[in-house]
């Protein structure tokens, strides 16, 4: 097998920065909301959802082409949940993709309007576009979904606290409330886009088609999203922050519990194991064409970043 899946990977990375930079080409705010976009977006994220947008397209043999909305939109909301996510009223961090955060940057007020700028942008990009009207009616409704997922995820992220998270010496039923309560939090701030990364291809097949396929992709999706949640949750322990391109103590400072502070790394490597079999499972349908898609699911176990 060797480079061959890798290799398509930077295939599908690379795809998508061409789109980014022609993006970012078109001028749609005052340059300094611009430049703040601009500075977040072309960091170098590992894009790992567009690609796995386009994987699932390939996978289903629609061209990539007419994915290229869809795959803006997703980047562009999620790179602005990063922006968010790293502001002093949230995780308060000063490294993101390698560099100093937006508002570190900037200033806080920049990096909120670069983010609501984001979310104008994403869903401009798919109204703005050739896409059929279903497919883009059906696309806003689901990234909506996703992104109010997004926001519960993130503000349950803020209100667990760890010392409200029971450990060995509270009762069995505590301890299954308080894994219930992140598996739940993890599928809302992750999962729920990721997921939509794999289903939305498949918008573009038939109905009938899509009923049948679109379960199954999100079955996976899910998985997939939750395994890199509790990978990024074990590797904020075991990476340092140089890989990381951003803090790797940012979660134990906020004191936000994660896989590993509720399970210890060798649990957080279990469930890791489970959602892996997970979505290895749901994709038991689709033989070798879902080789790449069951690939990624060893590279997020395997992931240093
Ligand atoms: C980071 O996402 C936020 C989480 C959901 C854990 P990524 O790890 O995909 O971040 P980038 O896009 O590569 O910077
Ligand atoms: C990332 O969550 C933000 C979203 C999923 C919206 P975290 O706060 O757990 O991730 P990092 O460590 O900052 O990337
Ligand atoms: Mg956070
Ligand atoms: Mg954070």
């Amino acid at each position: 097998m060797g480079d061959k899946f890798p290799n398509y990977f930077n295939e599908l990375v690379l795809k998508f920065v061409s789109w980014l930079d022609e993006a970012e080409q078109e001028r749609l705010s005052s340059t300094v909301l611009h430049e703040a976009c601009s500075y977040s977006l072309l960091a170098g994220g590992k894009r790992f959802r567009p690609a796995l947008l386009l994987a699932s397209a390939d996978m289903l043999g629609i061209a990539r082409e007419r994915l290229r909305p869809l795959a803006l939109a997703i980047e562009f909301i999620h790179t602005l949940s990063l922006i968010h996510d790293d502001l002093p009223c949230m995780d308060d961090d000063t490294l993101r993709r390698g560099k100093p955060t937006l508002h570190v940057k900037y200033d806080e007020a920049t990096a909120l309007l670069a983010g609501d700028l984001l979310f104008g942008r994403a869903f401009y990009q798919i109204a703005h576009s050739d896409l059929p009207a279903e497919v883009s009616r059906k696309a806003v409704e689901l990234l909506g979904l996703a992104i109010i997922d997004l926001c519960d995820g993130q503000m349950m992220d803020l209100s667990a606290s760890v010392e409200e998270t029971p450990d060995s010496t509270d009762s069995a039923s505590d301890r299954k409330r308080a894994a219930e309560e992140l598996l739940s939090r993890h599928l809302k701030k992750t999962a729920a886009l990721i997921s939509l990364s794999v289903r939305l291809p498949s918008l573009f097949l038939t109905e009938a088609e899509d009923k049948e396929i679109s379960l199954k992709l999100e079955e996976y999706g899910r998985s997939l999203g939750l395994l890199f949640q509790i990978t990024d949750d074990i590797i904020e322990v075991t990476s340092d922050t140089q890989v990381l391109g951003k803090n790797a103590d940012s979660d134990t400072r906020g004191g936000t519990p994660t896989y590993v502070s509720i399970f210890g790394l060798d649990g957080a490597r279990q469930r890791a194991d489970e959602a892996a079999a997970n979505a290895r499972q749901a994709l038991s349908s689709f033989g070798e064409k879902a080789d790449f898609l069951l690939w990624l699911v060893d590279y997020l176990l395997e992931r240093e970043k």
